[in-house]
């Protein structure tokens, strides 16, 4: 039998293989929601311009309401030989309310419709990504307020540089969610243009009402050429390059904790809620989901890659190519997602070792730039011979197997007969990140300042959303 949609000037069906490659009901159909929302949209604008009656457009209605029914209670049942989630639905609308069923599809092609669809979908996973990424921060926030004070080594190169908060840490992360939430509200500002009524890519000759239509779909406007309308996917593309960054972030962190957890480290701990164990190995503690949340951003940007590739050979306007967007939005998406909730969920259980971490802090001779900056700022000397009479403090301490702070006044004065003991008030970790006032720096009083900032923020966004 030929397709009883578009199979007038068909003899026989196609090949089993030929619908195996053509279908797309098996991932698209997680488009019923928009794609109904659309034909209520487009229904209601026909009969409004006197392209259908009334009386078919309350029965597309009321199909509509059976069939989103039917698909939320899993008793729809979805066809291959019908292609896609559009021809499914018409199909039963056929089935349920007869001839004005043929009707919805006036002034109107599977292109702007899947095009309609998919915006309102992309738009959908924004939001939640950005109230997904809202909470992340505000428990990023609240927990480095609880730390704002907690000392621990600062990295360069992964080798001790100089001590940090671990609030101030953690509160770099907060920024980085901040910009990727403005990078995915630039995208749906871009995206929120509505393609519906461009047709299969020329417009149409039914007096048609764009504005109305998107208007209805929470649209700012339509899009201005019917070309462009239905072969554009710099919106999927966009949204996937804002999610890689993001998941670019989370992958970092995700690979701090994992180092942070491990025995050599002990930074923090993961409870049991966001570990896992070992199936022969019992004294093991496996943070899993912070090294899955790195391996998800492989995807991620796998997908922003994959639809690149999709799209950059393609001339205008649709072609099925197309049709190969979804898949991996729709996986790069929900692996955002689950990623933005698995961080939220180890940043709120994660427990830091504050005693460790200060220990740490000491560590590998980190306070040396202080009393390289004591002695240009005390001393007058200049910075390159201040380096320099520090880099023999460190070969000293370095040579006792002692810390910087273990060393005596003489110890220091055998090095630099200049230096006296107001520099005992700065060779501390304690005294060192107190001293880093200069904005952004990592001083605790700045901390605590920022993380309430941010939390005050993130209050009064939660109270307007
Ligand atoms: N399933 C198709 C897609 O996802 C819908 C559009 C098909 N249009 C067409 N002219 N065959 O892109």
């Amino acid at each position: 039998m030929s397709n009883k949609m578009w199979g007038g000037r068909f003899s026989r069906g196609p090949d089993a293989v030929m619908e195996a490659i053509n279908a797309s009901i098996d991932f698209d159909r997680r488009l019923y929601a928009q794609d109904i929302a659309g034909s209520r949209a487009h229904a209601a604008m026909l009969a409004d311009c006197g392209i259908i009656s009334a009386e078919d457009a309350a029965a597309i209605n009321k199909g509509l309401d059976t069939i989103a029914s039917e698909i939320e209670a899993g008793s729809f049942s979805f066809s291959s030989a019908l292609e896609d989630i559009h021809m499914n639905i018409e199909a039963r609308l056929k089935d349920l309310i007869g001839e004005a069923a043929g009707r919805l599809h006036t002034a109107r092609s599977r292109n702007d419709q899947v095009a309609t669809d998919f915006r309102l979908y992309v738009r959908d996973s924004l939001d939640r990504l950005d109230a997904g990424l809202a909470a992340y921060q505000e428990a990023l926030a609240a927990k480095a307020l609880q730390h704002f004070d907690a000392v621990m080594p600062g990295f360069t190169h992964l080798q001790s540089a100089q001590p940090v908060t671990f609030g101030h840490h953690l509160l770099a992360y907060v920024e980085m969610a901040s910009r990727d939430r403005g990078r995915l509200a630039d995208a749906r500002r871009r995206l929120n243009q509505c393609p519906l009524g461009a047709a299969a890519l020329a417009g149409t000759s039914f007096p048609i009402d764009r504005e109305k239509t998107a208007r209805a779909l929470g649209f700012d406007a339509p899009m201005a050429n019917s070309l462009d309308a239905v072969s554009a996917r710099d919106f999927v593309l966009e949204a996937l390059a804002a999610s890689a960054i993001c998941a670019t972030h989370m992958s970092r962190f995700a690979e701090e904790i994992v180092l942070w957890s491990s025995a050599q480290f002990r930074f923090v701990t993961l409870s049991d809620a966001y570990s896992t164990g070992s199936s022969i190995m019992p004294q093991k503690r496996n943070p899993d989901a912070a090294e899955l949340v790195r391996a998800k951003a492989g995807r991620i940007i796998g997908a922003l890659v994959s639809l690149s590739v999709v799209m950059k050979g393609l001339p205008l306007a649709y072609s099925k190519d197309m049709q190969e967007d979804k898949e991996p939005a729709f996986d790069a998406l929900d692996a955002l997602e689950l990623v933005v909730l698995a961080m939220t969920g180890m940043v709120a259980d994660m427990e830091p070792d504050r005693a460790r971490l200060r220990e740490a802090a000491g560590a590998g001779f980190a306070t040396a730039t202080d009393i390289a900056d004591w002695l240009v700022r005390e001393k007058r000397m200049a910075f390159r011979d201040a380096h320099h009479v520090t880099g023999r403090i460190v070969a000293l301490a370095e040579a006792r197997g002692v810390g910087l702070e273990d060393l005596s006044l003489d110890d220091l004065r055998s090095v630099e007969a200049s230096i006296d003991a107001g520099v005992l008030d700065v060779i501390g970790v304690e005294s060192s990140v107190a001293s880093r006032t200069s904005l952004g720096g990592t001083a605790p009083e700045n901390v605590k300042a920022a993380a309430q900032r941010w939390l005050d923020t993130l209050k009064v966004e939660r109270a307007e959303r």
